[in-house]
């Protein structure tokens, strides 16, 4: 952790980003990300909003380490990814995590549900490898399949034989295999039903209270970011315009281009907020559906 001499009482960040800027080549220089500073503190859920191509997601491959910057800095922790040695930045890696919109193109789908959830734990620790391990390995697969919801005794099947919410589930039991700090979600429920997104919002926000995770949830579904986010930063054309307290971003945006993204959105109430969520009783996570 870093210190700080200005500040001794409020904890540094978890993540700092600072002066970021990400171009792709090509004849004409395409700027992705523009200088984009932004920190996120241990716990909080941070939206990324902002229309398509806005620059969300390769926003969040320079946060996680996957893409290098054209300028700026990550710090993870205190740590500039940039000045670690490989295996630093592999330390690092492991603790932040990534789940993405269809987990079916993430999962090879000739492998079982057991070796896509330890695949994680089979590449990061030596001792989950090879036949003397395998028990051990199966066991902690197990925990984490329970942990999301799901019966440990599925680890046999493969992915085809489940439902689009059962294998978001799955893919977010892997993100947790190594027991990250960080989780980027990468438009997470945007390809599932109403019903089953709910009950993927459900357990995510569960999962965040029991493990204190942080959250980096990606969506132009500003419904769900008023049900998830504790924060909200705005994207446009690899800028951000707009960082501040969900309610108050969303209750009464500041930015003109915040001002649209909401009017293209009638029927968001934003009183309708995260601790709203949380009195209303919400169904229990349904696992088979
Ligand atoms: N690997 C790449 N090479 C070249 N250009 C890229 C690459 N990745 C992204 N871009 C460009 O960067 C810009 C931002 O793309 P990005 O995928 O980050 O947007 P996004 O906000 O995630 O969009 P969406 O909501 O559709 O997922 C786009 O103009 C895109 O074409
Ligand atoms: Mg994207």
């Amino acid at each position: 952790m870093s210190t700080r001499a200005t500040d001794t009482t409020a904890p540094a960040p978890l993540l700092e980003l600072s002066g970021l800027r990400k171009e792709f080549g090509g004849r004409r220089t395409n700027v992705a990300v523009d200088d984009v500073s932004l920190d996120v503190h241990e716990g909080e859920t941070l939206a990324l909003v902002g229309e398509s191509g806005c620059g969300k997601t390769t926003l969040t491959r320079l946060l996680l380490g996957l893409l290098e910057p054209t300028a700026g800095r990550v710090r993870f922790d205190g740590q500039d990814l940039a000045a670690l040695t490989a295996s630093e930045l592999r330390g690092v890696r492991r603790q932040m995590q990534v789940v993405l919109q269809d987990p079916y193109s993430s999962m090879n789908p000739r492998m079982r549900i057991t070796d896509i959830v330890a695949e994680p734990l089979v590449t990061h620790e030596p001792d989950a490898r090879g036949r003397r391990a395998r028990a051990r390995t199966r066991e902690r697969v197990g925990e984490l399949l329970e942990a999301v919801g799901l019966d440990a005794g599925i680890q046999d099947r493969y992915p085809h034989e489940f439902s689009g919410g059962q294998r978001q589930r799955v893919s977010i039991a892997r993100a947790l295999a190594l027991r990250p700090r960080l989780l980027v979600l990468d438009e997470p429920t945007s390809a599932l039903d109403v019903s089953v997104q709910a009950t993927v919002l459900d357990l995510l926000a569960d999962l965040q209270q029991r493990l204190r995770l942080t959250y980096v949830f990606v969506s132009h579904n500003l419904a769900v970011v008023a049900q998830v986010a504790d924060r909200v930063a705005v994207m446009s054309r690899g800028s951000l315009v707009e960082v501040g307290e969900a309610t108050a971003v969303l209750r009464t945006p500041r930015h003109p281009y915040t001002r649209r993204l909401l009017d293209a959105v009638p029927v968001l109430d934003p009183r309708r907020g995260r601790r709203a969520a949380e009195r209303a009783s919400l169904p229990a996570p349904e696992a088979n559906r």
